[in-house]
């Protein structure tokens, strides 16, 4: 598969990317019964994710949605923009957030300090992936998906460039030789 001037290869399948959805949403589904969670999932990347993952969510709960970007090309900028923002409606509730990756963690400490102003009860993150070597901040994760090495992904909701978001199984960017 190929975006732009880059190519990609097959990394995880769209029936192991189901089953460990399932996984995530059962170990939620147990951790929040009784609970009503709002679930606030960080556009563009969670998109697919977060559609499937609620499928199998059984709570009683609410989808809020957050638009960040903080990615250019390849490489984090370090600076998160805030395109769609936080409501205040959260005060009070227990947060999942539901994202697609985790890199350097910037994204993620921007987005927990934002939230710990709107006093929340409770936050959890749920990402798909994690990219533990390139992690740069302390945060607690309690539902990840993957821990993946620090190669570039595509597919599964994540984009280079804003393409491949539409593939159903992740892909990994090819070694050039
Ligand atoms: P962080 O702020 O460095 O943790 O980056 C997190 C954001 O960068 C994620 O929400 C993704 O949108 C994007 N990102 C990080 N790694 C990748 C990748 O391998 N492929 C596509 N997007 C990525
Ligand atoms: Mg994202």
């Amino acid at each position: 598969m190929k975006i732009e001037d880059k190519e990609f290869e097959p990394f995880i399948d769209d029936k192991q990317i189901a089953v460990k959805v399932k996984e995530m949403a059962n170990l939620i589904n147990q951790d929040y019964a009784g609970r009503k969670p709002v679930f606030l999932v960080i556009l563009n990347g969670a998109f697919m994710f977060a559609a499937d993952l609620m499928k199998e969510i059984d709570l009683s709960s609410e989808v809020s949605f957050i638009k960040l970007s903080s990615y250019q090309d390849m490489a984090s900028t370090g600076q998160v923009q805030e395109l769609i923002g936080l409501n205040n409606t959260l005060a009070g509730q227990d947060i999942i957030i539901v994202e697609d990756i985790i890199d350097t963690g910037e994204t993620m400490s921007h987005l927990l300090k934002k939230l710990e102003e709107l006093v929340p009860r409770s936050v959890e993150i749920a990402t798909l992936l994690l990219k533990p070597e390139m992690l740069q901040k302390d945060i607690e994760m309690k539902y990840v998906g993957f821990k993946i090495p620090a190669k570039f992904v595509v597919g599964y909701g994540l984009d280079y460039n804003g393409f491949g978001r539409n593939w159903k199984e992740i892909h990994q960017l090819k070694e050039e030789h």
